[in-house]
């Protein structure tokens, strides 16, 4: 850190009119120029807010209220939303720079792709960029198919890895997968977790194993030990690839760098996003071994994007990977996730009829909450409080909670004190959802799903 200033001290610097009016025509415009059920479902879980001002941990709706981010976009804002250093060097490139020329080489490229070797686990050295985490995934997935020259690709149920065409096949939710079938042939889901199921699945066809070391869509299930060691020992048996999906639990979301350093575990192949590009550009990376570059070699123009790793997005995630070191923000994130779970724990004591069970690692938890209709009706009564904490759109029964890596203390202490209150006006019967402590009608069915 630069000096003793709180990593967060900047969120509460924020100057804002509020128009009320400005949000209705929003909310209007929405339901008719995009679709009338989110603005349905968001509306009955309180979370009709229309973003207005962002800045570290929180965000404020344009009517003017504050709200404690912990649901970033799931994942999205490690470093804060809008971190005036990423601020800066933003400003900084779009001076100077644009996207670049995808068929040309390019100094940004050439040095994030050299800063991910740095830092990315065991002998990844080698990078595709793409925008989004379903790109990564499915050239990641292409990279396993190309190299080993096998068909299969193994995920699991439950896994969630974007909407492209490859990623999609491996979604481990029928709901995604059933309306566009049929998808791309040898793709097979087993139980997460299960590593007998996984084992009698990996044989001479496997190409790769794709997983997300903690499950984010799925409801926050974070890999039981051994699993991954016994998945990579598997995989090393049969020739097949092990690719890690570390989209959302990357760049010290579970307080280390990456998930799989938890378990010891080096991956072929690791995908990254979301945060990566400090929450102001759409960037994401396919990390690799020098081995399977080989399959690169002879075939650069195998697989391209045209804004995949542009010039202004490389320059913006570079101060991201700086901001994530300097400031200390994975083993802050790991001391700020420690009080989070202390205090949930505590709070899923007190009131077992409410909270069945808290998990997760670092700034990565999810509430299983005791029924499916609580997910809804918390991030209602959170949102009353002052958090914005959604429910899983695969289980409503799960809330996820992923605050920015600059969180404080304080901030943490304000979560804690929203889920008491929350749990309070949810007893007590207060809100449109509430009658007696039990559910008047049940909120509209969720579906965010990323
Ligand atoms: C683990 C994981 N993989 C992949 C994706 C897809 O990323 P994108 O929405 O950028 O395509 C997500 C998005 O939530 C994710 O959580």
């Amino acid at each position: 850190m630069e000096n003793d200033r709180p990593l967060d001290a900047w969120a509460t610097e924020i100057d804002f009119i509020p128009d009320p009016a400005a949000k209705q025509r929003a909310l209007d415009d929405f339901a008719t120029y995009l679709n009338p059920q989110k603005v349905r479902v968001m509306r009955s879980a309180g979370l009709d807010l229309i973003e207005a001002e962002r800045s570290g941990a929180w965000v404020w709706d344009l009517d003017g209220r504050r709200f404690l981010d912990c649901f970033t976009s799931a994942g999205s804002f490690n470093t804060g939303r809008r971190n005036p250093r990423i601020v800066a060097a933003a400003h900084e490139a779009l001076d100077r720079l644009d996207h670049g020329n995808f068929l040309l080489c390019s100094r940004q490229k050439a040095e994030l792709a050299a800063r991910l070797a740095q830092i990315a686990p065991g002998d990844l050295s080698c990078t595709m960029f793409g925008t989004g985490g379903g790109e990564a995934n499915d050239f990641a997935i292409k990279l396993a198919r190309g190299a080993t020259r096998r068909p299969k690709i193994i995920s699991t149920i439950n896994g969630y890895h974007g909407h492209t065409g490859f990623a999609l096949s491996a979604a481990g939710r029928s709901a995604f997968r059933q309306p566009f079938e049929p998808l791309m042939p040898g793709f097979v889901q087993v139980p997460f977790g299960d590593t007998q199921a996984m084992l009698e699945e990996i044989d001479e066809n496997t190409a790769a194993v794709l997983l997300e070391p903690v499950q984010g869509e799925g409801g926050i299930i974070v890999a039981p030990a051994g699993y991954l060691a016994d998945v990579r020992a598997a995989c090393d048996r049969a020739g097949a690839l092990l690719i890690l999906d570390e989209i959302q639990t990357g760049l010290g979301r579970t307080g280390k760098w990456w998930a799989s350093e938890h378990y010891g575990v080096v991956p072929d192949i690791m995908t990254i996003a979301k945060s990566l590009g400090g929450s102001l550009v759409s960037i994401s990376a396919t990390v690799f071994s020098e081995e399977l570059r080989e399959f690169m070699i002879p075939n650069p123009f195998i697989h391209l994007s045209t804004f995949g790793g542009s010039d202004v997005a490389c320059a913006i995630a570079l101060e991201v990977i700086n901001v994530i070191e300097e400031t200390g923000l994975v083993e802050h994130a790991a001391a700020m996730g420690s009080l989070m779970f202390d205090g949930l724990h505590e709070i899923a004591g007190e009131h077992p009829d409410i909270i069945a069970e808290v998990r997760g690692l670092g700034l990565m938890a999810g509430i299983q909450y005791a029924e499916d209709s609580l997910g809804p009706r918390m991030s209602y009564h959170l949102a009353q409080h002052g958090v914005l904490a959604i429910y899983s759109g695969n289980q409503p029964s799960v809330m996820r909670l992923m605050p920015s890596l600059v969180i404080e203390e304080a901030e943490v202490t304000f979560l804690l004190d929203a889920m008491h209150l929350a749990i309070k006006d949810l007893k007590a019967g207060v809100g449109p959802n509430e009658a007696h402590g039990r559910a008047k009608r049940r909120p509209a069915r969720p579906a965010p799903a990323t």
